[in-house]
């Protein structure tokens, strides 16, 4: 093998790293989840709170869950969770969706934002739900 090769060889595997190093699992997504989400949203279908449960979201229609007294704006939105919608919401509910009663990241109880990479993981978590 050339020197040449070698030094492309390492540029792509150092690459690869930083992807592996902040790998974007369901596990992750759900210690972040106990700890950005839990205080207003069960995963536990049928357990609202301050929140909808969120057990069995993704895939379906936004402001469905049944029970939760959902905004205007949620109810009417169209959305369907996504990957590429919850992506958009969990980056910044009300740019998303204005009006949402779902607080901005950041804004209300300690709530952080959600990284890229955090997103990535929550969503993980939320898909990885089974669903009803
Ligand atoms: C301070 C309370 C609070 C926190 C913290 C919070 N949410 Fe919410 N969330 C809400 C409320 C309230 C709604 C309902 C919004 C509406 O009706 O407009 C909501 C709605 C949602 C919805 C839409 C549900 C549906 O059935 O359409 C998703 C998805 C969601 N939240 C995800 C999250 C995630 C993921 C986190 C953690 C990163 C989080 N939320 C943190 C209060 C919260």
């Amino acid at each position: 093998m050339t020197n040449f090769n070698l030094i492309v060889l390492s540029a792509v595997a150092s690459m690869a790293l930083p992807a592996s190093a902040s790998a974007q699992t369901p596990e992750r997504g759900k210690a972040l989840f106990a700890a950005e989400c839990s205080a207003c949203h069960s995963v536990v279908p049928g357990q609202n709170g301050i929140g909808p449960s969120l057990g069995s979201i993704y895939g379906k229609r936004a402001g469905t869950v049944p029970g939760f007294k959902f905004s205007i704006e949620m109810r009417t939105s169209h959305i369907v969770w996504t990957d590429a919608e919850l992506n958009k919401f969990l980056t910044d509910p009300n740019n998303a969706l204005f009006g949402t009663k779902m607080p901005t990241p950041g804004t209300e109880m300690h709530m952080g934002t959600p990284s890229a990479a955090d997103r990535g993981s929550l969503i993980a978590y939320l898909r990885s739900l089974p669903r009803s």
